[in-house]
């Protein structure tokens, strides 16, 4: 209890994720960019009710992913599977850091996500994190930003500075 308190306080947009989001997500295919020890928990919560692939860049981080997990760039990976929904959560600005590598990220994941598929993506909007403005990125109109879990897309949660877009496919 304690814990859930201090994630809500000090990390609100990731404890929207845990909260609002993935309790939504059910019998769906899932990919989940980019792996970390902290979200472990995540991963594991999508995976009892979801076909999760995790996918990073380090193969370090194997442990840290799921069940099924690739060790591939997500700029040009030739991954032939489709989506329902595509994690992209402290990426841009964490490795995806130049426009150009950006363009094809967002290309990709249209791509990898099936029709109306959705593309949910942060953006930290700090120094040395915030390179990349994704609605000047050209690929960023392949996508609808729309409305969901209760709130519309390019909002920022809580003081964090983290901004959640939902971006569904055309
Ligand atoms: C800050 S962590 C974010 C972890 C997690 N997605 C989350 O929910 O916060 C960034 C991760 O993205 C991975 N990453 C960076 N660039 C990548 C790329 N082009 N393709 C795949 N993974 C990448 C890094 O290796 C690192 O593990």
């Amino acid at each position: 209890m304690i814990r859930k308190l201090v994630l809500r306080w000090r990390n609100p947009s990731r404890y929207f994720i845990i909260k609002k989001v993935i309790p939504e997500i059910n019998n769906k295919k899932v990919l989940w960019v980019g792996v970390a020890k902290y979200c472990v928990d995540e991963v594991k919560k999508l995976e009892k009710n979801n076909d999760v692939t995790t996918l990073d860049i380090n193969s370090e981080l194997i442990n840290f992913g799921a069940k099924k997990h690739i060790v591939d760039d997500i700029s040009t990976t030739k991954l032939d599977e489709e989506f329902d929904f595509i994690f992209l959560l402290g990426v841009l600005g964490y490795g995806v850091d130049l426009p150009q590598i950006a363009e094809k990220t967002f290309r990709n994941c249209y791509r990898l996500l099936k029709t109306n598929g959705i593309l949910i993506v942060s953006v930290l909007d700090v120094p040395k994190r915030n390179y990349i403005k994704i609605r000047e990125l050209r690929n960023y109109k392949l996508f609808y930003p729309s409305w969901m879990f209760g709130l519309d897309s390019g909002n920022q949660i809580g003081k964090t500075k983290m901004e959640i877009n939902f971006l569904r496919k055309k």
